[in-house]
């Protein structure tokens, strides 16, 4: 064999976690940006069932796996309990997480730090695009429940989603 594999060079993952419900734009920048930078970027969607979202979590991965589609190396998966533990299972030794604003920062180094002391496992953060450093999925939702546009702020096809979802009662 010649070429990287006959070096034993791995290859290089990372997961990018979150409840995306549903994925924004912002997210969808930091996830095509981890896509740039390793070979396989793992999204991954948390089951909370303490707390019912707007969409149900096969909803929130079509959609990802939609708007992610174009990079190619994009794969799209549901977990619950620990992000570690998923992390070992899948042989990914990065987590990539967007950090927006400072007000991000506290609760991010408090999850970076207990998740490396836990796996050794690193977080590497992106800075968000400053276009979208005050966009969360709750306030799309909330935008949006009140006839508020969002267009701007999630792909086509989320936008359809969220419309399709907010006119039924
Ligand atoms: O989009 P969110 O809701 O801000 O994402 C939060 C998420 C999923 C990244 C975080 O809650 C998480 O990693 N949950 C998994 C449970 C876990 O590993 N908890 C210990 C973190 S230190």
């Amino acid at each position: 064999m010649t070429g990287p594999e006959s070096e034993g060079s791995q290859v290089r993952r990372a997961v990018c976690p979150g409840s995306f419900d549903p994925i924004t734009n912002g997210h969808l920048d930091i996830i095509a940006r981890a896509s740039s930078l390793y070979d396989e970027v793992y999204v991954a969607v948390m089951i909370n069932q303490a707390k019912k979202g707007l969409f149900e979590i096969e909803e929130r991965i079509e959609l990802i796996r939609q708007v992610t589609a174009e990079y190619g190396n994009v794969r799209v998966e549901s977990f619950h309990g620990l992000l570690v533990d998923f992390c070992k299972q899948r042989d990914i030794p990065a987590i990539v997480k967007g950090l927006r604003a400072v007000s991000d920062f506290d609760y991010e180094l408090q999850m970076a730090q207990m998740n490396n002391g836990l796996s050794g496992v690193e977080t590497l953060f992106i800075p968000t695009n400053p276009t979208y450093s005050f966009l969360s999925s709750s306030l799309v939702k909330e935008v949006a429940t009140w006839g508020g546009d969002v267009s701007h702020l999630v792909p086509p096809q989320v936008l359809a989603a969220l419309t399709e979802r907010l006119k039924r009662p």
